[in-house]
């Protein structure tokens, strides 16, 4: 860390979501840790609002493919205000209202942020819609965009479809002209899918996919598949595609990583696309950042919307992270650290 260039007055501590090993969420702490210094490509961002995600909990548990050094802070997308900049920063001001992608970190009241991964945001949009469009609409909007190709008068269908990028999905699909079939667990959880754009619903703890899908087709499968929960709804998904098709492979939600035979690709003539946000943010950094610049144009203009379920104080992370788990949430859960 180095002394950064420019700095308001700041505090000397911060309240924060530790992790000191891997455990339950329930083991999560707040502390007053040292405020961090921004490196010289770094800003320090005062969070006002942070997103929370399916890996968070992970990450906790020691489950997550990456295992970070303890103790760590989770918190990987956050919305606030620039306080301080590392002295190479000149296109960021401090004052500006941001994003930022952390990887880490973002569970606390400030925040250090590479500036690649850090985008001003107009003063129309609240800080938790800023903050709950990061991740999870980002990765629906890559998915769509740079991995399927979706192309208008697509079919798509979209798994755990009131989750946080399921319903994401739901909306830039429809947003980008294609006919949306949404797929959940409960019939609450699909009439919120539909007030968010879905054409057709299936509800999955009732319904085999594969019959629900031939029927609204007419037996010609969905163009693009948006996986999110793995296991028997991902084999249940693998049967039910359009010849030159696109399965994409978003997450395993429901814990099991499934194993495919290749052969229905071959029979169908269809392609399993792997999906990586974050790496995607790493790989092409302009795309990414294109990508996000239409995202909040289109959240500007009501194309697609943040629906923040619950709002939490800092100390209320572990439960958010249990709501999340337990398939509590419909859209965003919002960590607000400053409140
Ligand atoms: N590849 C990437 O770059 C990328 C980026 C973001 C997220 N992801 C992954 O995508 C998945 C969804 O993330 P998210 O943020 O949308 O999570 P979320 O808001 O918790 O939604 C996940 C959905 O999965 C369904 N689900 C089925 N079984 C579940 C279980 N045992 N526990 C919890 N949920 C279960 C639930 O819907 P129903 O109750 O309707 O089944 C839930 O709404 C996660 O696996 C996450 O790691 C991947």
């Amino acid at each position: 860390m180095s002394i950064s260039a420019v700095t308001t007055a700041l505090p000397d501590t911060m309240n924060a979501i530790v992790c000191e090993a891997f455990g339950p969420v329930d083991n999560l702490l707040v502390k007053a840790l040292a405020l961090p210094t921004p490196d010289s490509d770094e800003v320090l961002i005062k969070v006002h609002a942070a997103g929370v995600n399916f890996p968070d909990s992970l990450l906790v548990q020691g489950l997550y493919q990456m295992k970070p050094e303890r103790p760590f802070i989770p918190g990987n997308e956050v919305a606030g205000t620039i306080v301080s900049l590392g002295a190479n920063v000149a296109h960021l001001q401090v004052g500006m209202r941001v994003v930022g992608l952390s990887m880490l970190g973002g569970f606390a009241q400030y925040v250090t942020c590479k500036t690649t991964h850090v985008m001003p945001i107009p003063e129309s949009i609240p800080f938790d819609q800023a903050a709950g469009l990061i991740t999870a609409h980002a990765t629906a909007q890559h998915a769509l965009v740079q991995r399927a190709h979706l192309q208008k008068g697509d079919i798509v269908l979209v798994t755990g479809a009131a989750g946080g990028t399921g319903i994401a999905a739901v909306q830039i699909a429809k947003k980008l002209g294609a006919t949306v079939i949404a797929a959940c667990s409960t019939q609450e959880k699909l009439d919120f899918a539909v007030s968010q754009g879905a054409d057709f619903t299936i509800n999955y703890s009732e319904q085999n996919i594969k019959e629900q899908v031939n029927h609204i087709t007419q037996k010609r499968g969905v163009d693009i598949v948006y996986e999110c929960v793995g296991g028997n709804i991902f084999d249940q998904c693998s049967k039910s595609m359009a010849w030159n098709g696109r399965l994409l492979i978003v997450g395993f939600a429901g814990g099991v990583i499934p194993k495919f035979p290749v052969n229905l690709a071959l029979v169908k003539g269809y392609s399993v696309v792997g999906v990586f946000w974050g790496a995607f943010t790493l790989h092409e950094p302009k795309v990414f950042q294109q990508n996000m610049q239409d995202l909040f144009g289109w959240l500007s203009h009501g194309d697609v919307t943040v629906h923040v379920d619950k709002h939490y104080t800092l100390a209320n992370t572990p439960q958010a992270l249990h709501d999340l788990n337990h398939r509590k949430a419909k859209g965003k859960l919002i960590i607000m650290p400053s409140a």
